[in-house]
């Protein structure tokens, strides 16, 4: 007999004459002539109630299925006479497999999530971490159906990388040196020429720039993958490692790139309603109660549009007294993007034509000279959740970019190539998929939905 999924059997049609379940019990209560168990095994939110009557031949071993132990069950699928549950599962037979004591930490009692992280090996098996991954699962699957059905091509961009699309310097060295006994140039600096790749290399920050390298061949593409940030920032939204999913379309300009990310965005909220409505019920009962009115706003509205010299003027006249001021040509920080997207728009806001100055090098400079044709997807609750860009098409602006920014024109040969031969007009942009989760489920700090949350200072697991 094969394995029914819990998920399977409480979505029955009929009664099952034999029936097979392995999962982990959550709780048994004894009764004088049976027990109850709760069984889940992951496949959705919910358990099946499992009763064992006391004369089954394995009886004895009841005390043995406790918090936290997998159980193998077979028996019969049965309407349930209970409240809130249309199966149960009578036991003819049961097993142990694996025990669990008394120091099992998940035992009925709430967790705060803090306690959570630290036991980031046991947490799956809890309602909201299950939750949360198989949300996380099921938006990973619908990224992919999202961009397949629009004919984009999935690229796999390098990991390893030298170069710094962002510009910033936030990044993780990849070095096979001896650290205690590095080869060193006659100047006396280290010399990475002896380096594994012989030259410095890191993790990379992006895969746009190798995107584009396939979207002005293949024209449609997307990157979907792991991203690496030595940003010492401590925050609820930041993490060392996190994944991006970055589109790159040729023949687009920002107008395109911004719906784009608008329709991505909402695609993804209503796939996560459609397939994962356990869950977010789940989410919104314990976690955020407004979550789903929130989902279902966002979807029926159109994302605000407004530029980076207009949200200034907004903020200016806000009245708000701000921890970091504002003026224009200054970042706008996590208050500003909160305030936007929560009190003014009360939605969701692209905010585009940023400061040059504030922007990497490879944004497409705007005609006043003094902007770039940059957008931030700022939504409630969180912020900017999505960055992107038309790209400098025009091989001189780029170089002067580049310039500017102090980037060895040598170093990025075959960046510059792509504008010397049949450049085209091309955008781009990156969703942080944590970022994303966390908007989708109301969960507010971003350790809590990557299963093993890389920050400064820790990397356990
Ligand atoms: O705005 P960012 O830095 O843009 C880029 O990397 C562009 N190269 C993307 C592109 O145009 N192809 O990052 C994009 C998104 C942010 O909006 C945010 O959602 C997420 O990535 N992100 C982070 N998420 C978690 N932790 C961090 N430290 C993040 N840094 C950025
Ligand atoms: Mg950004």
């Amino acid at each position: 007999m094969s394995r029914t999924l819990i998920k399977d059997a409480l979505h029955a049609t009929a009664p099952m004459d034999a029936i097979l379940l392995q999962g982990w019990v959550r709780t048994r209560r004894d009764a004088k002539a049976f027990s109850f168990i709760e069984l889940n095994d992951g496949s959705c939110l919910k358990g099946i109630q499992v009763i064992a009557d006391a004369s089954l031949p394995d009886y004895a071993h009841i005390t043995k299925a406790n918090t936290g132990a997998s159980l193998e069950v077979r028996g019969k699928l049965v309407e349930s006479k209970g409240q809130g549950q249309k199966w149960e599962v009578v036991a003819e037979t049961f097993t142990v497999i694996g025990e669990a004591d008394a120091t099992y930490p998940l035992q009925k009692k709430g967790h705060t999530l803090e306690f959570l992280r630290e036991i980031a090996h046991l947490r799956p098996r809890s309602n909201l971490f299950g939750a949360v991954f198989r949300v996380r699962s099921r938006l990973a699957y619908a990224i992919h159906q999202f961009f397949q059905a629009k004919g984009f091509c999935y690229v796999h961009t390098p990991i390893i990388t030298a170069s710094d699309c962002e510009g910033a310097g936030e990044l993780f060295r990849v070095s096979t040196l001896d650290p205690l006994n590095p080869p060193k140039t006659e100047q006396g600096a280290i010399d990475y020429t002896k380096d594994f790749f012989g030259k410095q290399a890191y993790l990379t920050v992006s895969g746009q720039l190798e995107a584009e390298i396939f979207a002005t061949a293949l024209s449609n593409v997307y990157t979907f993958g792991p991203t690496f940030r030595a940003e010492n920032s401590n925050t609820s939204r930041h993490a060392s490692e996190f994944w991006m999913i970055e589109p790159e379309i040729a023949f687009c300009d920002l107008a395109g790139n911004m719906d784009l990310a608008e329709e991505f965005v909402k695609y993804l909220i209503r796939d996560a309603k459609e397939h994962c409505a356990g869950d977010l019920d789940f989410f919104s009962k314990f976690v955020d109660k407004d979550l789903l009115a929130r989902l279902d706003f966002v979807l029926e509205r159109p994302f605000q549009r407004c530029s980076y010299t207009e949200a200034i003027e907004i903020l200016g006249r806000s009245g708000k007294t701000w921890e970091h001021p504002v003026a224009w040509g200054d970042n706008l920080q996590s208050e500003h993007e909160r305030f936007l997207a929560e009190e003014h728009f009360k939605c969701p806001v692209t905010v585009y034509n940023y400061p040059r100055t504030l922007k990497p090098f490879y944004m497409r400079v705007n005609a006043d000279g003094k902007t770039v044709t940059a957008m931030d997807l700022l939504v409630p609750g969180i912020g900017e959740i999505i960055g992107g860009s038309q790209r400098e098409e025009r091989l001189d602006v780029l170089i002067e970019n580049m310039r500017a920014h102090h980037l060895s024109e040598k170093e990025y040969w075959w960046y510059t190539d792509l504008r010397r031969y049949g450049t085209v007009p091309h955008s781009g942009f990156g969703l942080g998929f944590e970022r994303m989760l966390m908007f989708v489920t109301g969960v507010a700090n971003i350790r809590d939905v990557i299963p093993f949350a890389r920050t400064p200072g820790t990397a356990e697991f």
